[in-house]
């Protein structure tokens, strides 16, 4: 099994681009086969949760080609609406593809994705929204079946923003009869980017971004070529790590405002960052300041996904931090891996309090989770001496090459292939 193997104790310098955004991506995906017809998307990242979402496409029928600058999804002869037990399993997320097989087929047979690493994950919202648009919704055990005679547009109100509930909601929208009304809609950069590149497509859209967003079907869509945003949680990843390991480095990427609420943080810690338009500049040369209270919450609040990176960073941090998960129940898997670096930290519930140290030491980790396995990495590159972080297949799932881009920042960091 490969690992990544990392020697703590550099400095962070130099400039590096950030990939396209994972979490926008797959539901633009999955708005793809929408349209009978093209799309490209350029700036697509090449991570593990692309692959499977590709491979997915292909079983129901896409022809998906990579090509130099992206990936070209030809949905014009895709048939079928039974998506298989293997590529759910694989990807919670591949059940974005309920709202869009509805716009396509009218019905959809899919099963059920069930808990992952980071907890439950119900779907009961997606559910109960989908039935309100003219939609019968029959589940067993591990298997939904959805089908209607004719999509009809409705008033949802979301029990909470469910970022997943808000973007199958407005895939079937899309190609419903009349008018759509999301309340309580989920406020992510994601579902922003999912409406633009729709109405790039041809859908009507407004209020993309607020609590409140109202669709009108329409009949037929267009092709379309798609450039992606930078992806804001490897962006934030990748300033936590300067902020652990010291250093000046400049990040590209033109989600900076999106990541606000990371960079006051880091800010509070004892960064100081400049923000342009399409870049980031951070410098980190002293011990991180502890943060009283980070509580992880629905944008633009801190989001859960930038949690256990910012964890590894307040290990070392002068003080006591209270971070609060507030999204997923099982967010905490790191802790004991951070433990054995010499981490002080005390989960109680839904609370972690971090006692910072003076330094890490270097060990054998294991990574339970993607962004968990980042945080691992980044506690690596603050330890002494040499860390190897197994488990990495759920760091690829959202990272292209985490381990180049460090070490194209300087870092003493490497994947190594193992036959063991
Ligand atoms: C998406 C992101 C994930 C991010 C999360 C929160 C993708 C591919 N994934 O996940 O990286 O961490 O948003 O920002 O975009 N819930 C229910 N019932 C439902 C749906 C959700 O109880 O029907 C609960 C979930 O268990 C969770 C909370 O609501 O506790 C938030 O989930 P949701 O916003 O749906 O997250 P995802 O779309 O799964």
């Amino acid at each position: 099994m490969a690992f990544i193997e990392v020697i703590g104790g550099r400095h962070l310098q130099g400039e590096i681009p950030i990939q396209g955004s994972k979490n926008a991506v797959l539901p633009i995906l999955a708005a793809s086969i929408l349209h009978n017809g093209i799309t490209r998307i350029k700036n697509c990242p090449k991570i593990i949760d692309v692959y499977h979402m590709i491979k997915l496409l292909e079983s129901i029928g896409c022809i998906v080609t990579w090509e130099q600058d992206g990936l070209t999804i030809d949905a014009t002869e895709m048939n079928y609406s039974s998506v298989d037990k293997k590529y759910v399993s694989s990807m919670r997320s591949s059940i974005i593809l309920l709202g869009a097989l509805l716009g396509r087929n009218k019905n959809v047979t899919i099963s059920y994705p069930g808990g992952c690493a980071i907890g439950a994950r119900p779907i009961d919202l997606h559910l109960k929204a989908i039935k309100e648009m003219n939609v019968q919704v029959i589940h067993s055990e591990d298997i939904i079946f959805c089908s209607t005679s004719h999509l009809t547009g409705a008033k949802i109100s979301l029990a909470s923003p469910s970022v997943g509930a808000t973007e199958n909601v407005i895939l079937a929208a899309v190609k419903a009869d009349g008018i759509t009304i999301i309340d309580n809609a989920a406020m992510e950069p994601e579902i922003t980017e999912l409406c633009l590149f729709l109405v790039k497509m041809g859908a009507r859209i407004s209020g993309a971004g607020s609590k409140t967003i109202m669709i009108e079907g329409v009949k037929e869509f267009r092709d379309v070529e798609y450039t992606l945003v930078s992806d804001r949680i490897v962006m934030g990843t990748y300033l936590a790590a300067v902020a652990g390991a010291g250093g000046s480095v400049t990040l590209r990427g033109n989600c900076c405002k999106e990541n606000e609420t990371v960079i006051n943080t880091l800010r509070t810690m004892g960064c100081r960052i400049g923000v342009g338009r399409d870049y980031v500049n951070i410098c980190s040369s002293q011990q991180p300041r502890a943060v009283p209270l980070i509580e992880t919450e629905t944008y633009p609040g801190f989001p859960t996904d930038m949690q256990s990176q910012i964890m590894s960073v307040l290990t070392i941090a002068s003080g006591t931090s209270l971070i609060v998960e507030n999204i997923f129940e099982s967010r905490y898997k790191t802790v004991k891996e951070l433990a054995k670096m010499g981490a002080d930290i005390y989960v109680s519930g839904k609370a972690a309090q971090v006692n910072g140290v003076a330094a890490l030491t270097g060990c054998d980790v294991r990574a339970y989770d993607l962004r968990g396995g980042a945080g691992l990495v980044i506690a690596g590159l603050i330890a002494n001496g040499t860390s190897r972080i197994s488990g990495i297949e759920y760091i690829e799932r959202g990272y292209e090459d985490i381990s180049k881009d460090l070490a194209n920042l300087g870092a003493d960091i490497r994947k190594v292939e193992s036959s063991l």
